[in-house]
């Protein structure tokens, strides 16, 4: 692999701001933009295929309520889990909307329900990066995310053991091929290091704060970490120790999420929060709905 830039615009489930979140869509749209890198959120279906979507529930991104009204469990949600592939691609998926609302969660992203989107498989969608990369000999790598680990294997299914064979077929294997694999989960980290043999680049993502003693864990078995942007920003706006820290000790920080419509408070503009992070605190990558406008930091 040819020297990486720095920092790497990861599209966050694609061009997101712009089309709903993790359609082919999407994510042809974030590699038009020239996003480094394509986000996939994974999560399984009931005949054990790994598909593109942030939430086990797939009642926030598509029309099962009017399609299945029937076959959600008994706290109201409707799993993808409880779907066979065939029939999760009847659903139309849509902008994200708040379920007891109906409304959507960012107004003023692309209309709800508007147009025809399908929810992706994995493999569907590592062929369409992959035919994009080579028809515009601009090389898109992937960031594939394990949703819920537990919560999978507690449902008796195992979705990492499924998803790495995968990401093997497709020639992503080692430290050196475009792919970071990203978990919320450490103890599912430390699986797909040593059980799982996962021998590419692996992050762990946390919302929460760090203990030395959990970073010095994370940088036996990880490459890098994905926290929160409020981990690395304080509401005060001086930067955290938590940059320092892990570059320390040889870890990437690649933090979510830069979303234009919903900047956090401290913030004055997408300008100044990009300053923040990619200049003053000296991230190696940030995750963004809007890679176009991460792309074109500092704004001309
Ligand atoms: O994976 C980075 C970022 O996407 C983590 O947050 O909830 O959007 O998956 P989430
Ligand atoms: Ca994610």
């Amino acid at each position: 692999m040819a020297q990486e830039t720095s920092p790497l615009i990861i599209a966050h489930r694609g061009a997101s701001g712009y089309l709903p979140e993790h359609t082919l869509e999407a994510k042809a749209m974030a590699h038009a933009q020239g996003a480094h890198y394509l986000e996939q959120d994974l999560v399984l279906t009931k005949d054990d295929i790994p598909v593109v979507l942030h939430d086990i529930y797939i009642d926030t991104v598509t029309d099962v309520a009017e399609k299945f009204p029937a076959r959600h469990r008994d706290n109201g949600r409707y799993y993808a889990l409880d779907f066979t592939l065939a029939e999760l691609k009847t659903l139309n998926a849509t902008e994200r909307f708040d379920v007891k609302t109906g409304k959507q969660v960012y107004p003023n992203r692309f209309p709800k329900g508007q147009g025809t989107f399908r929810i992706p498989t994995l493999e569907e969608e590592l062929q369409l990066i992959q035919g994009l990369n080579r028809s515009t000999g601009r090389e898109a790598g992937i960031y594939p995310e394990i949703k819920e680990p537990l919560w999978h294997q507690k449902e008796g299914h195992d979705i990492s053991r499924i998803v790495l064979p995968i990401l093997h077929k497709y020639g992503y294997k080692t430290k050196s091929d475009r792919c970071f694999v990203q978990c919320f989960e450490l103890e599912e980290v430390e699986r797909l290091r040593g059980e799982l043999g996962w021998q590419g680049r692996l992050i762990y993502l946390t919302s929460k704060a760090l203990t030395p003693e959990t970073l010095a864990q994370v940088a036996k078995v990880a490459d890098g970490i994905g926290p929160d942007i409020k981990l690395v920003i304080a509401p005060d706006r001086s930067l955290t120790p938590l940059v320092k820290d892990a570059h320390a000790l040889g870890l990437k920080v690649h933090p979510y999420t830069l979303r234009v419509d919903a900047l956090p408070k401290f913030a004055t503009s997408a300008d100044d929060l990009l300053t923040l992070l990619l200049g003053k605190a000296g991230v190696d990558g940030l995750f963004s709905d809007f890679p176009d406008v991460a792309l074109n930091w500092p704004a001309r």
